[in-house]
């Protein structure tokens, strides 16, 4: 059977690659290395598209909801409080951009903004992801069963057919690369 949280899972290991190049991205910022501003900007079009759009997306408009109906408390552990940190992330995505375009528009502060929220995502994304894989999804497992499971599938394959399959692949190898264009 495809597993609806097996491809969230898989989805996190694209995710965590990008995350776990930020905290390189800001080193080097911070130490005057030059950064290329548009890998930068793809780097915010993955979080935009690929973490927020499709992955969150998935979560939040479908697997939440569904929990909830099915007797999770909205509020509270996990639910609420992995909510809250999709809404903390969608903000330091935001004050990336933004200060990218500060950068660029050569304002002076716009370093420590990058660095500050490159930063903060790399603090925030790991211990997410954990939560997720170790608590969410095996307590998901348990409290969907086998037809609603299957549905769920069907409804994230919808997800990305709408952000387009090959812009979908497309972000997978930026993730996988993004390594190699550091290096
Ligand atoms: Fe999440
Ligand atoms: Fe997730």
């Amino acid at each position: 059977m495809n597993s609806p949280t097996e491809m969230l899972e898989r989805e996190h290991r694209f995710i965590a690659m990008v995350v776990g190049m930020t905290p390189v991205l800001a080193e080097r910022i911070e130490s005057g290395q030059s950064v290329s501003p548009e890998l930068l900007r793809e780097l915010v079009d993955f979080m935009r598209t690929y973490a927020d759009k499709c992955h969150h997306g998935k979560e939040e408009e479908l697997l939440f909801p569904l929990l909830v109906k099915k007797g999770v408390p909205i509020h509270g552990c996990p639910i609420g409080a992995l909510s809250a940190e999709h809404v903390k992330g969608r903000a330091l995505v935001k004050g990336l951009a933004e200060a990218i375009d500060a950068f660029e528009k050569t304002a002076t502060s716009a370093k420590e903004e990058m660095v500050k929220n490159l930063r903060g995502i790399a603090g925030l994304y790991p211990g997410h992801i954990w939560k997720e894989d170790y608590l969410l999804f095996p307590m998901t497992l348990k409290v969907l069963n086998a037809d609603e499971l299957g549905s769920l599938y069907q409804q994230f394959e919808k997800v990305d057919e709408k952000i387009g399959v090959n812009h979908y692949q497309r972000l997978e190898q930026f993730a996988q690369q993004i390594e190699r264009h550091l290096s």
